[in-house]
């Protein structure tokens, strides 16, 4: 079967590469992978970023949907012919997170979803919602995982509250969909008035370009009548987390998931934190038990996954250079 292969760390290290049909061992399921989603993750694995201490060759990619080949002895969650994602992490499964749950992501330090077939164990698949195609189920669980990990459950999102999202991103684009799943006001920050529109278009109730208004948490805790936002979807890092910090409400929960700008604020303070009781909460994905929470929401809410590009399987280099360049507004997709 054919998958990718990061052979070296670099773009141009990502290579087409032959490897054996698998076969499914006790509890495992071989899936024939219909489509994959990029994450800003996969780009900074390919690169080397991510972990530099990666072993290679690895197949990127840790998100995909496609259908059950075969399963092997013992297998009693899932059947041929059934329609599945990956879990980000094949080992957490539910609970409060730890070191060995943690360790078995895919796309790293696992093989990833970026090839024909895949193996993985019964417990690290999760079934598509019934009205969403593999593409759309493909986007689902690392980005949308985390948006609904952050807000949902360490958040406890509720009707009204004020939620500010950086960016028009994988994760960020899910974060705006679920506030408005939930009755919240969505604020969105962007670097193009063309994705501002298109993030109206989806239920944003304020919009605020950052390039043009680099000081963006004014008008944000302005919008709020000077008190600050309950929730703030934070992917951008050193160069926003200041920011962030200005236009927090007393109380409000900062939820810090990505670090696009950078990784350390050379400006930071700590005393906002404590002086406003804010809460900065890390978030790392989350467990197959939320992605199986918010899969019932998605369902029920029928809700559909923004996809904004997909390409065929051989131009997955040109999928990672539209996310590098940041050309995307929600998720870029590989149909396999
Ligand atoms: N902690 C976790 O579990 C977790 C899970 C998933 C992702 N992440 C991290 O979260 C971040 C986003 O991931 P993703 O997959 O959603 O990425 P993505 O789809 O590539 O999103 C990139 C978008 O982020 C926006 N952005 C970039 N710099 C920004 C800044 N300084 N201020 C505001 N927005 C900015 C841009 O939006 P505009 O084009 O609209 O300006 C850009 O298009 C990455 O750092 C990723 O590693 C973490």
């Amino acid at each position: 079967m054919r998958a990718y292969e990061i052979q070296a760390f670099g773009l141009d290290g990502l290579k087409p590469a032959g490897r054996p049909d698998p076969q499914p061992g006790h509890g495992q399921a071989v899936v024939r992978v219909k489509a994959v989603s990029l994450n800003f993750r996969d780009y900074l694995m390919v690169k080397g970023q991510y972990n530099p201490k990666q072993k290679l060759p690895l197949i990127p990619c840790s998100d995909g949907a496609g259908e059950v080949l075969a399963v092997g002895p013992g297998v009693t969650r899932v059947k041929a012919g059934d329609r599945v994602m990956g879990n980000f992490s094949q080992t957490w499964l539910g609970g409060e997170p730890s070191r060995a749950k943690l360790g078995g992501t895919l796309g790293g330090p696992l093989d990833g979803m970026l090839a024909e077939q895949v193996t993985l164990n019964e417990e690290g698949l999760t079934h598509v919602p019934a009205h969403l195609s593999f593409t759309e189920a493909a986007s689902l669980p690392c980005a949308a995982v985390t948006a609904w990990h952050a807000l949902v459950v360490q958040g406890g999102l509720k009707a009204g509250d004020t939620v500010l999202i950086q960016g028009t991103g994988g994760v960020s684009i899910f974060a705006l969909q679920f506030a408005r799943m939930f009755g919240a006001r969505a604020i969105v920050t962007s670097s193009s008035d063309e994705k501002l529109a298109r993030a109206k278009e989806l239920g944003a109730d304020a919009l605020i370009n950052y390039k043009t208004t680099p000081d963006w948490e004014k008008p944000a805790r302005e919008l709020t009548g000077g008190v600050g936002v309950d929730h703030i979807i934070e992917v951008g890092g050193a160069g926003t987390l200041g920011k962030s910090l200005k236009c927090i409400r007393i109380g409000g929960v900062i939820h810090v998931i990505g670090v696009l700008s950078g990784v350390a604020p050379s400006d930071f303070s700590v005393i906002p934190i404590l002086m406003q009781n804010v809460r900065l909460q890390g978030v790392l994905v989350g467990s197959r038990d939320v992605f199986e929470q918010m899969n019932k929401a998605i369902a029920l809410h029928q809700m559909r996954p923004v996809v904004d590009r997909v390409f065929p399987f051989d131009q997955a280099r040109q999928a990672f250079e539209l996310m590098a360049a940041g050309g995307h507004f929600g998720k870029v997709a590989v149909e396999v």
